[in-house]
C-alpha cells in the first residue's frame, strides 16, 4: 500500500467472494494528497489517478462487477483553481481520445452522468460520440460522473417532471428514478471513498440510500486491483437488510 497513511492492512483472502456487487461506485479521493506526499503538483496526482482507473476498470471486468460509477468532477469542483479545472477537463478529453478504442474493444459501455451543457462544446461532442459508439457494449457499464451533483440531479429531475406535465398523484419512487441520470441502472450495492475521508459529498444521494459504504485508508492512485478485491471481500461480509430483518437469503431482491 502506498501513500502516507500508515496502517498495515490484513491480507486479502485468495480468490473471489461469492456475492460480487453488481454496481460499484467510487469517490476517487486523495489524488492531491498522493501528489503532495511525493512533492509533485496536484495535477500529477490526477494523472496517476487516471492510470489507476485503467487498473480498476480491468479489475472490475475480471471480478465480474457489471456497473462501475466514478466521481470524476463534481458540480462543486468549479471552485478549484482554474488551472486544476482545465487540467481535469483535458484529462476527460484525453481519456476519450486515447482510451476509447481499447475500452470499446473490451466491451465497456461509456455513459456520462451530470450536466453535459456545462462542458465545452468540443468536450460535449466527444462525450456524446463516445456514448454512441459504445452503447451496445455489455461487459461493463462505466458511468463517468462529470459535472455531477446529487442535489443538482434531483433539481433537474423535478424540473423535467414539471416540464413533462407529470401529475402530482402519479409521483412515486419508481417515477423519480426514471428521471435520474441513472435511469434503468441498478442502485450501487457498494460505494467506496478512498483516502480515509468519510463523507458522501453529494454523490448519488438518491441511489445510495441502501448502499454499503467502504472507506479504505489509501489514496486513489494506490487503490489497485488488490484493494478492489479487499473491498469486494469487505462487501461480502456485510449483512444487507434494506430496512428489514435478515432473511438468510443472499440476494434479498430475489
Ligand atoms: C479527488 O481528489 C479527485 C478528483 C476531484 C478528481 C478525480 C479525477 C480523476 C481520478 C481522473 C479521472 C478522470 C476522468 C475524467 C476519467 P482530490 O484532488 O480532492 O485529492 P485531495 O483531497 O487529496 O486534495
Amino acid at each position: 500500500m502506498g501513500g502516507s497513511i500508515n496502517i498495515r492492512p490484513a491480507p486479502v483472502p485468495d480468490g473471489l467472494p461469492k456475492n460480487i456487487p453488481a454496481h460499484v461506485a467510487i469517490i476517487m479521493d486523495g489524488n492531491g494528497r498522493w501528489a503532495k506526499s511525493r512533492g509533485l503538483p496536484r495535477l500529477a496526482g490526477h494523472h496517476a489517478g487516471v492510470e489507476n482507473l485503467r487498473r480498476v476498470i480491468e479489475g472490475c471486468v475480471e471480478d465480474g462487477v457489471q456497473v462501475l460509477t466514478i466521481y470524476a468532477f463534481s458540480t462543486e469542483n468549479w471552485e478549484r483553481p482554474q488551472e486544476e479545472i482545465n487540467g481535469l477537463m483535458s484529462i476527460l478529453e484525453d481519456v476519450i481520445d486515447r482510451e476509447l478504442d481499447e475500452l470499446h474493444r473490451n466491451g465497456v459501455q461509456l455513459r456520462h452522468i451530470g450536466r453535459l451543457e456545462g462542458l465545452s462544446p468540443l468536450l460535449q461532442k466527444k462525450v456524446v460520440q463516445a456514448m454512441e459508439l459504445t452503447r451496445d457494449n455489455r461487459k461493463l457499464i462505466l458511468n463517468i460522473a462529470f459535472n455531477y451533483g446529487g442535489r443538482d440531479e434531483l433539481v433537474r429531475a423535478i424540473q423535467n417532471m414539471i416540464h413533462a406535465g407529470v401529475a402530482a398523484e402519479t409521483v412515486d419512487e419508481a417515477l423519480i428514478e426514471k428521471y435520474l441520470y441513472t435511469a434503468g441502472i441498478p442502485d450501487p450495492d457498494l460505494v467506496v471513498r478512498t483516502s480515509g475521508e468519510q463523507r458522501g459529498s453529494n454523490f448519488l444521494i438518491w441511489q445510495s440510500a441502501y448502499s454499503e459504504w467502504y472507506f479504505p485508508p489509501v489514496y486513489w492512485p494506490d487503490f489497485d486491483k488488490e484493494e478492489l478485491r479487499r473491498a469486494l471481500w469487505e462487501y461480502s461480509s456485510r449483512d444487507r437488510r434494506f430496512g428489514g430483518i435478515h432473511t438468510g437469503r443472499e440476494d434479498y431482491r430475489a
